[in-house]
Protein backbone atom coordinates (compact mmCIF):
# COMPACT_ATOMS: atom_id res chain seq x y z
CA UNK A 1 0.00 0.00 0.00
CA UNK A 2 0.99 3.36 -0.88
CA UNK A 3 -0.84 5.16 1.71
CA UNK A 4 -2.72 4.60 5.29
CA UNK A 5 -6.23 6.34 4.08
CA UNK A 6 -8.90 3.85 6.15
CA UNK A 7 -9.16 -0.13 7.16
CA UNK A 8 -11.39 -0.51 4.54
CA UNK A 9 -8.74 -0.92 1.96
CA UNK A 10 -6.88 -3.87 3.97
CA UNK A 11 -6.48 -7.30 4.05
CA UNK A 12 -6.26 -9.30 7.22
CA UNK A 13 -2.95 -10.26 6.52
CA UNK A 14 -1.73 -6.84 6.06
CA UNK A 15 -3.35 -6.34 9.96
CA UNK A 16 -1.17 -9.20 11.04
CA UNK A 17 1.92 -7.91 9.24
CA UNK A 18 1.28 -4.51 10.92
CA UNK A 19 0.23 -5.83 14.35
CA UNK A 20 3.58 -8.25 14.35
CA UNK A 21 6.09 -5.54 13.01
CA UNK A 22 4.44 -3.22 16.08
CA UNK A 23 5.28 -5.86 18.81
CA UNK A 24 9.12 -5.40 17.58
CA UNK A 25 8.34 -1.85 18.16
CA UNK A 26 7.09 -2.22 21.74
CA UNK A 27 9.98 -4.22 22.76
CA UNK A 28 12.41 -1.22 21.35
CA UNK A 29 9.70 1.39 23.17
CA UNK A 30 10.45 -0.23 26.39
CA UNK A 31 14.45 -0.28 26.18
CA UNK A 32 16.19 2.26 27.36
CA UNK A 33 17.95 3.07 23.77
CA UNK A 34 14.68 3.61 21.97
CA UNK A 35 15.85 4.60 18.54
CA UNK A 36 16.07 2.84 14.89
CA UNK A 37 16.92 4.28 11.73
CA UNK A 38 14.09 2.42 9.72
CA UNK A 39 12.78 6.30 8.60
CA UNK A 40 16.61 7.58 8.56
CA UNK A 41 16.89 10.41 5.79
CA UNK A 42 13.53 10.31 5.29
CA UNK A 43 10.87 13.83 6.47
CA UNK A 44 7.40 13.45 8.35
CA UNK A 45 5.37 16.41 8.24
CA UNK A 46 2.74 16.30 10.26
CA UNK A 47 -0.70 18.29 9.74
CA UNK A 48 -2.93 18.63 12.52
CA UNK A 49 -6.67 20.34 11.15
CA UNK A 50 -7.91 19.42 14.27
CA UNK A 51 -7.27 19.19 18.20
CA UNK A 52 -5.06 16.10 19.54
CA UNK A 53 -2.40 15.11 22.31
CA UNK A 54 -2.40 10.74 22.01
CA UNK A 55 -2.15 10.84 17.82
CA UNK A 56 -0.12 14.11 17.39
CA UNK A 57 2.16 13.34 20.26
CA UNK A 58 2.47 9.06 19.41
CA UNK A 59 2.97 10.07 15.67
CA UNK A 60 5.93 13.08 16.20
CA UNK A 61 7.19 10.21 18.48
CA UNK A 62 7.23 7.55 16.64
CA UNK A 63 9.08 9.38 13.63
CA UNK A 64 11.41 10.58 16.02
CA UNK A 65 12.24 6.86 17.57
CA UNK A 66 12.84 6.09 14.06
CA UNK A 67 15.15 8.52 12.86
CA UNK A 68 13.43 10.56 10.74
CA UNK A 69 13.32 14.30 10.46
CA UNK A 70 9.68 15.32 12.07
CA UNK A 71 8.15 19.00 11.61
CA UNK A 72 4.92 19.28 12.81
CA UNK A 73 3.13 21.90 11.39
CA UNK A 74 0.81 24.63 13.66
CA UNK A 75 -1.76 24.13 11.75
CA UNK A 76 -3.45 27.38 13.78
CA UNK A 77 -0.85 29.49 13.23
CA UNK A 78 -0.50 29.03 9.37
CA UNK A 79 -1.79 30.35 6.39
CA UNK A 80 -4.88 28.13 6.17
CA UNK A 81 -5.84 31.28 8.79
CA UNK A 82 -5.48 33.55 5.79
CA UNK A 83 -7.76 31.56 3.47
CA UNK A 84 -5.06 29.12 1.71
CA UNK A 85 -7.14 26.20 0.86
CA UNK A 86 -6.11 22.34 2.43
CA UNK A 87 -5.03 21.45 -1.13
CA UNK A 88 -2.75 24.42 -1.74
CA UNK A 89 -1.27 24.08 1.70
CA UNK A 90 -0.89 20.23 1.05
CA UNK A 91 0.80 21.41 -2.22
CA UNK A 92 3.07 24.00 -0.63
CA UNK A 93 4.52 21.37 1.65
CA UNK A 94 4.63 18.56 -1.38
CA UNK A 95 7.16 21.21 -2.95
CA UNK A 96 9.43 20.56 -0.28
CA UNK A 97 9.62 16.82 -0.21
CA UNK A 98 8.49 15.38 2.38
CA UNK A 99 8.29 11.50 2.35
CA UNK A 100 5.14 10.89 4.92
CA UNK A 101 2.60 13.23 5.46
CA UNK A 102 0.11 12.38 8.85
CA UNK A 103 -3.36 14.37 8.37
CA UNK A 104 -6.02 15.23 10.62
CA UNK A 105 -8.87 16.93 9.44
CA UNK A 106 -12.54 17.53 10.67
CA UNK A 107 -13.87 16.72 7.00
CA UNK A 108 -14.31 12.95 6.04
CA UNK A 109 -13.00 12.39 2.82
CA UNK A 110 -10.27 15.25 3.28
CA UNK A 111 -6.93 13.26 3.53
CA UNK A 112 -8.09 11.04 0.61
CA UNK A 113 -8.39 14.19 -1.34
CA UNK A 114 -4.95 15.40 -0.56
CA UNK A 115 -3.59 12.55 -1.07
CA UNK A 116 -4.55 12.39 -4.96
CA UNK A 117 -2.47 15.49 -4.87
CA UNK A 118 0.80 14.85 -3.35
CA UNK A 119 3.64 12.65 -4.21
CA UNK A 120 4.28 11.09 -1.03
CA UNK A 121 2.68 8.57 1.59
CA UNK A 122 -0.06 9.91 3.23
CA UNK A 123 -1.46 8.69 6.34
CA UNK A 124 -4.78 9.28 7.95
CA UNK A 125 -4.59 10.35 11.34
CA UNK A 126 -8.43 10.99 11.41
CA UNK A 127 -10.91 12.16 8.98
CA UNK A 128 -14.15 13.37 10.31
CA UNK A 129 -16.15 11.11 11.03
CA UNK A 130 -14.67 8.70 8.28
CA UNK A 131 -11.75 6.67 9.04
CA UNK A 132 -8.95 6.42 12.25
CA UNK A 133 -7.31 3.85 11.11
CA UNK A 134 -4.31 3.73 12.99
CA UNK A 135 -6.14 3.78 16.08
CA UNK A 136 -7.89 0.77 15.29
CA UNK A 137 -4.61 -1.01 14.66
CA UNK A 138 -3.42 0.32 18.20
CA UNK A 139 -7.07 -1.13 19.87
CA UNK A 140 -6.30 -4.46 17.46
CA UNK A 141 -2.91 -4.94 18.95
CA UNK A 142 -4.32 -3.96 22.82
CA UNK A 143 -7.07 -6.26 22.08
CA UNK A 144 -4.78 -9.20 20.64
CA UNK A 145 -2.14 -9.00 23.67
CA UNK A 146 -4.78 -9.17 26.37
CA UNK A 147 -6.74 -11.83 24.83
CA UNK A 148 -3.98 -13.64 23.03
CA UNK A 149 -5.92 -13.12 19.75
CA UNK A 150 -8.00 -11.16 17.36
CA UNK A 151 -10.90 -13.74 15.99
CA UNK A 152 -13.71 -15.03 17.67
CA UNK A 153 -14.32 -12.48 20.28
CA UNK A 154 -17.05 -10.77 21.19
CA UNK A 155 -16.64 -6.84 21.36
CA UNK A 156 -18.97 -4.24 22.42
CA UNK A 157 -18.49 -0.79 21.26
CA UNK A 158 -20.41 1.96 23.42
CA UNK A 159 -22.03 5.30 23.02
CA UNK A 160 -21.53 7.57 20.42
CA UNK A 161 -21.08 5.62 17.41
CA UNK A 162 -22.71 7.75 14.99
CA UNK A 163 -20.22 10.31 14.99
CA UNK A 164 -17.45 8.24 15.70
CA UNK A 165 -14.40 7.46 13.32
CA UNK A 166 -12.90 5.42 15.80
CA UNK A 167 -15.81 3.24 15.75
CA UNK A 168 -16.16 2.92 12.16
CA UNK A 169 -12.42 1.69 11.74
CA UNK A 170 -12.86 -0.40 14.82
CA UNK A 171 -16.23 -2.08 13.52
CA UNK A 172 -14.50 -2.83 10.07
CA UNK A 173 -11.37 -4.11 11.35
CA UNK A 174 -12.66 -6.49 13.85
CA UNK A 175 -14.94 -7.57 11.17
CA UNK A 176 -12.25 -7.99 8.50
CA UNK A 177 -10.63 -10.60 11.54
CA UNK A 178 -14.35 -12.46 12.29
CA UNK A 179 -14.75 -11.12 15.52
CA UNK A 180 -18.75 -10.22 17.00
CA UNK A 181 -19.12 -6.25 16.84
CA UNK A 182 -22.21 -5.12 19.24
CA UNK A 183 -23.16 -1.72 19.27
CA UNK A 184 -24.83 -0.46 22.18
CA UNK A 185 -26.21 3.24 22.77
CA UNK A 186 -29.54 5.27 22.44
CA UNK A 187 -31.30 5.31 19.15
CA UNK A 188 -30.03 8.36 18.53
CA UNK A 189 -26.33 7.71 18.46
CA UNK A 190 -26.68 4.27 17.45
CA UNK A 191 -28.52 4.22 13.85
CA UNK A 192 -29.89 1.05 12.82
CA UNK A 193 -27.90 1.19 9.42
CA UNK A 194 -25.19 0.13 11.22
CA UNK A 195 -26.54 -3.47 11.33
CA UNK A 196 -25.54 -3.38 7.55
CA UNK A 197 -22.05 -3.66 9.07
CA UNK A 198 -22.71 -7.17 10.39
CA UNK A 199 -23.16 -5.54 13.92
CA UNK A 200 -25.79 -6.65 16.45
CA UNK A 201 -27.49 -3.19 17.54
CA UNK A 202 -28.77 -2.83 21.35
CA UNK A 203 -29.48 -0.15 23.55
CA UNK A 204 -29.91 -1.31 26.70
CA UNK A 205 -26.54 -2.07 28.18
CA UNK A 206 -27.18 -5.21 30.36
CA UNK A 207 -27.98 -6.61 26.86
CA UNK A 208 -25.52 -5.32 24.92
CA UNK A 209 -22.29 -6.25 27.51
CA UNK A 210 -23.59 -9.38 28.55
CA UNK A 211 -20.76 -12.30 28.40
CA UNK A 212 -18.52 -9.85 25.86
CA UNK A 213 -15.02 -10.22 25.95
CA UNK A 214 -13.94 -6.68 25.27
CA UNK A 215 -15.79 -3.58 26.71
CA UNK A 216 -14.93 -0.54 24.32
CA UNK A 217 -16.38 3.17 25.65
CA UNK A 218 -16.73 6.30 23.17
CA UNK A 219 -16.81 9.99 24.14
CA UNK A 220 -20.08 11.72 23.17
CA UNK A 221 -18.52 14.12 20.84
CA UNK A 222 -20.51 17.43 20.69
CA UNK A 223 -18.14 19.17 18.55
CA UNK A 224 -19.94 17.01 15.80
CA UNK A 225 -23.62 17.56 17.36
CA UNK A 226 -25.60 20.06 15.06
CA UNK A 227 -27.47 21.95 17.99
CA UNK A 228 -26.10 20.09 20.93
CA UNK A 229 -27.03 16.71 22.65
CA UNK A 230 -30.13 15.66 23.34
CA UNK A 231 -30.69 14.06 27.23
CA UNK A 232 -28.39 15.43 30.31
CA UNK A 233 -25.09 14.31 30.66
CA UNK A 234 -26.25 12.52 34.53
CA UNK A 235 -29.18 11.05 31.96
CA UNK A 236 -26.99 9.83 29.83
CA UNK A 237 -24.03 8.76 32.67
CA UNK A 238 -27.45 6.86 34.46
CA UNK A 239 -28.16 4.76 31.69
CA UNK A 240 -25.02 4.59 29.06
CA UNK A 241 -21.95 5.31 31.37
CA UNK A 242 -19.87 2.45 32.22
CA UNK A 243 -19.88 1.45 36.04
CA UNK A 244 -19.16 -1.12 37.78
CA UNK A 245 -22.89 -2.55 37.71
CA UNK A 246 -23.26 -2.49 33.64
CA UNK A 247 -19.46 -4.13 33.65
CA UNK A 248 -21.05 -6.97 35.52
CA UNK A 249 -22.92 -8.06 32.59
CA UNK A 250 -19.56 -9.02 30.49
CA UNK A 251 -17.21 -11.34 30.91
CA UNK A 252 -15.52 -11.53 33.99
CA UNK A 253 -11.92 -11.43 32.88
CA UNK A 254 -13.89 -8.51 29.88
CA UNK A 255 -10.83 -5.78 29.37
CA UNK A 256 -12.25 -1.96 29.31
CA UNK A 257 -11.18 0.23 26.62
CA UNK A 258 -11.45 3.55 25.70
CA UNK A 259 -9.69 5.61 22.63
CA UNK A 260 -9.45 8.73 24.27
CA UNK A 261 -9.91 12.04 25.64
CA UNK A 262 -12.40 10.19 28.37
CA UNK A 263 -15.14 12.29 29.51
CA UNK A 264 -15.00 11.45 33.26
CA UNK A 265 -18.49 10.66 34.59
CA UNK A 266 -20.18 11.01 31.25
CA UNK A 267 -19.19 7.91 29.87
CA UNK A 268 -16.96 5.88 32.13
CA UNK A 269 -16.73 6.20 35.82
CA UNK A 270 -13.46 7.18 36.88
CA UNK A 271 -13.01 4.10 39.14
CA UNK A 272 -13.21 1.86 36.39
CA UNK A 273 -11.50 3.61 34.05
CA UNK A 274 -8.69 3.75 36.58
CA UNK A 275 -9.09 -0.34 37.83
CA UNK A 276 -5.74 -1.72 36.58
CA UNK A 277 -7.11 -5.05 36.46
CA UNK A 278 -9.58 -4.25 33.95
CA UNK A 279 -8.96 -1.10 32.39
CA UNK A 280 -6.45 -1.33 29.47
CA UNK A 281 -6.67 2.29 28.82
CA UNK A 282 -3.08 3.33 29.34
CA UNK A 283 -1.91 0.43 27.17
CA UNK A 284 -3.96 1.86 24.22
CA UNK A 285 -1.67 4.67 24.51
CA UNK A 286 1.42 2.46 24.42
CA UNK A 287 0.77 0.51 21.46
CA UNK A 288 -0.23 3.60 19.75
CA UNK A 289 3.33 4.65 19.58
CA UNK A 290 4.51 1.49 18.20
CA UNK A 291 1.37 0.69 15.65
CA UNK A 292 2.07 4.01 14.29
CA UNK A 293 6.37 3.33 14.12
CA UNK A 294 5.26 0.26 12.49
CA UNK A 295 2.95 1.99 9.98
CA UNK A 296 5.28 4.33 8.77
CA UNK A 297 8.17 1.57 8.88
CA UNK A 298 6.03 -0.26 6.04
CA UNK A 299 4.82 2.68 4.09
CA UNK A 300 8.34 4.10 4.10
CA UNK A 301 9.71 0.15 3.06
CA UNK A 302 6.86 0.84 -0.35
CA UNK A 303 8.33 4.16 -0.78
CA UNK A 304 11.80 3.24 -1.32
CA UNK A 305 11.33 -0.13 -3.42
CA UNK A 306 8.90 2.07 -5.74
CA UNK A 307 11.62 4.50 -5.91
CA UNK A 308 14.17 2.24 -7.02
CA UNK A 309 12.10 0.75 -9.57
CA UNK A 310 11.83 4.76 -11.00
CA UNK A 311 15.71 4.81 -10.79
CA UNK A 312 15.70 1.52 -12.44
CA UNK A 313 13.02 2.31 -15.30
CA UNK A 314 10.88 -0.36 -13.73
CA UNK A 315 7.54 0.52 -15.26
N1 LIG B 1 -7.72 8.76 20.41
C1 LIG B 1 -7.35 9.91 19.80
O1 LIG B 1 -7.36 10.04 18.56
O2 LIG B 1 -6.97 10.89 20.67
P1 LIG B 1 -6.49 12.37 20.27
O3 LIG B 1 -7.67 13.06 19.65
O4 LIG B 1 -6.03 13.00 21.55
O5 LIG B 1 -5.38 12.22 19.26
Amino acid sequence: HKHLLGIEPLHPEDITTVLDLAESYVNLNRQAHKHSDALAGLTQINMFFENSTRTQASFELAGKRLGADVMNMNMQASSVKKGETLIDTALTLNAMHPDLLVVRHPHSGAVDLLAQKVNCAVINAGDGRHEHPTQALLDALTIRRAKGRLHRLSIAICGDVAHSRVARSNIVLLGKMENRVRLVGPPTLVPSQFSEFGCEIYDDMAEGLKDVDVVMMLRLQKERMDGGFIPSEREYYHRYGLDADKLSYAKPDAIVMHPGPMNRGVEIDGTIADDIHRSVIQEQVEMGVAVRMAVMDLLARNLRATREDNDKGVM
